[in-house]
């Protein structure tokens, strides 16, 4: 089965940035992401350069990740869709890049210049050859020993948005989602499969590190 085309997907983002950005406001204080935040920061603190995110959405964790834990880090926000980029702008102010981009195209980040790439419940909506291409252009940008940090969506087969939305999206297993960032530069330092507090889902969270 084929995922949406990335126009499909902006689309989707379009008209429900809005009511994400309100959901994400109770989601970011869960303790699953504070957990990511606070190691991510102790194992960047030697490293020097920007923590990406390449699907930034609302902007919620850059947003937490710069108030809690690392105030003085460079951000880049990265989004398909204008009005979630509107929305980060917002949120983050002048000091941190946003901008509407692929995140499998970052063609104004230079080699070898970021501490870290995050990437949150977005690869459902590549397909496994494109989650690669993302995962070698992550693994360009990040410094040597740089951090990779990717939660999404474990299992098989489309997800049911329901009424929602007929764009079509894929899980993935853990077997599937491991051998991807093995094969693409990637170590895996840690992954934990846990289901989701309000979906019925299980997400994968992978910490990795560039070899
Ligand atoms: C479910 S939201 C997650 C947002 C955010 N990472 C979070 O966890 O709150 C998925 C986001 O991925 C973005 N997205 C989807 N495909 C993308 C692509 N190819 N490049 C960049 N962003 C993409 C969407 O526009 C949307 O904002």
């Amino acid at each position: 089965m084929k995922t949406s085309s990335a126009e499909d997907v902006r689309k989707l983002y379009e008209d429900s940035a809005d009511s994400y950005d309100k959901m994400m406001d109770s989601e970011i204080n869960l303790p699953v992401y504070e957990d990511i935040l606070t190691r991510l920061a102790e194992k960047i603190s030697g490293l020097q350069g920007a923590v990406i995110d390449t699907s930034c959405g609302s902007g919620h964790m850059l947003y937490q990740y710069h108030k809690r834990y690392d105030p003085m880090r460079p951000l880049i926000g990265i989004d398909l869709s204008p009005k979630m980029v509107a929305i980060s702008r917002k949120k983050l102010g002048k000091n941190t890049k946003i901008f509407a981009a692929d995140m499998r195209e970052l063609d104004d980040i230079p080699a070898e210049s970021s501490a870290a790439v995050i990437s949150f419940f977005a690869l459902h909506h590549l397909e496994p050859k494109e989650i690669g291409v993302a995962l070698k252009e992550w693994c360009r940008v990040l410094r040597p020993k740089g951090q990779l940090n990717i939660a999404t969506w474990e299992g098989s087969g489309p997800i049911d948005y329901g009424d929602e939305s007929d764009v079509v999206a894929l899980r993935y297993s853990q077997q599937e989602v491991t051998e991807l960032v093995e094969k693409n530069g990637f170590k895996i330092d840690r992954l934990v499969v846990k289901p989701d507090a309000e979906i019925p889902m299980n997400a994968i969270y992978l910490e990795g590190t560039k070899q």
